[in-house]
């Protein structure tokens, strides 16, 4: 029987969320230890089945469940001139759902590669993203491409839209430690990236100048990474915090996670991903810091947590 598979990863925007939709370059992680594996089976039964955590069934009963997933499949099939095909696709995530790390843009990405591996299609990267974006669009409007680049990434990427990503090239003895805290609120990117459209709409000088200083942050932070300067990361991380607290996306939950974070030994911390919930990260320079801040995040109701070694991107 025919068979194929394919993972992508959790992401971790650093900066320049919402800029970036602006077209203001940003900056993003693969998170590697968060995945989203997806298995497409050869079924003797007729027809196409999903398995997944939300929804186990064939594929034309989960187009009101799963919109996205049913929109890429459907036009993937359109494509090949085959929808006679009979198989079964088990999607399999540890990364949390609508919490800023990527989960939506994992799937999206994994489906439409395992579907070319399954089918033999040979599509490459861009025609792939292409297919992974159906789903993409259907979950947020009007994504930037950020999110799909990254989760299929190997490297940190610096990313502007409508322009090939490059990679980041991380100081070889960059130390430090990544905290992710996700609120119990989920970060529903859509209103996030509405509301900021609505209000720069509203508010054009006033919203330039906000994504220009996004910009110029998320400048620095690449001379910082690239060099090695994790204090001045940090400060970073705070200073785009700022502007995305004006940007009205803190929450109060949001907030006093990056007060714990503040008062307790880390060198910066900020929303990632849409804000109005879902996740923070906050940076410290040792493990033991990180793991103290793991534990306050958890006491404060955290709905899960994360941390990562930078170490792991330094090559
Ligand atoms: C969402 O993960 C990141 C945003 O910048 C939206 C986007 O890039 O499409 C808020």
């Amino acid at each position: 029987k025919a068979r194929a598979s394919s993972i992508a990863y959790g992401k971790l925007i650093l900066n320049g969320e919402h800029a970036v939709v602006f077209d203001r370059p940003a900056l993003a992680v693969p998170i590697n230890s968060l995945q989203t594996k997806v298995f497409i089976t050869e079924q003797s039964r007729k027809g196409i089945y999903l398995k997944s955590k939300y929804f186990f069934g064939n594929l034309e009963d989960c187009k009101n469940i799963l919109p996205s997933l049913y929109a890429l499949i459907k036009e993937f099939l359109i494509y090949i001139e085959n929808p006679q095909a009979n198989f079964q696709v088990n999607i399999e995530s540890s990364i949390p759902e609508a919490s800023g790390l990527g989960s939506s843009a994992a799937v999206a990405w994994s489906l439409a590669n395992a579907l070319n591996r399954y089918f033999g299609t040979s599509l490459n990267k861009e025609e792939l993203y292409r297919f992974a974006n159906i789903s993409e669009e259907i979950v947020h409007t009007n994504p930037s491409g950020l999110d799909l680049i990254t989760s299929s990434s190997a490297t940190p990427v610096i990313f502007q839209k409508n322009k090939k990503a490059a990679k980041l090239q991380v100081a070889s003895d960059l130390k430090g430690f990544i905290v992710i805290a996700t609120t119990p609120k989920h970060g529903l990117t859509k209103n996030a990236v509405m509301q900021v459209a609505k209000s720069a709409q509203m508010h054009p000088f006033l919203y330039e100048n906000y994504f220009n200083q996004i910009e110029n942050i998320t400048t620095n932070a690449i001379e910082h990474l690239t060099s090695g300067n994790l204090s001045a990361f940090g400060n970073d991380l705070t200073e785009n915090q700022k502007v995305l607290a004006k940007m009205h996306l803190s929450t109060p939950k949001i907030d006093e996670l990056l007060t714990l974070a503040r008062n307790n030994g880390s060198l910066g911390a900020k929303i990632t991903g849409s804000g109005l919930g879902g996740s923070i990260f906050a940076l410290t320079e040792n493990y033991p810091d990180a793991v103290k801040l793991e534990q306050l995040f958890c006491q404060a109701a955290a709905n899960f947590t994360h941390i990562i070694a930078l170490k792991e991107y330094t090559n």
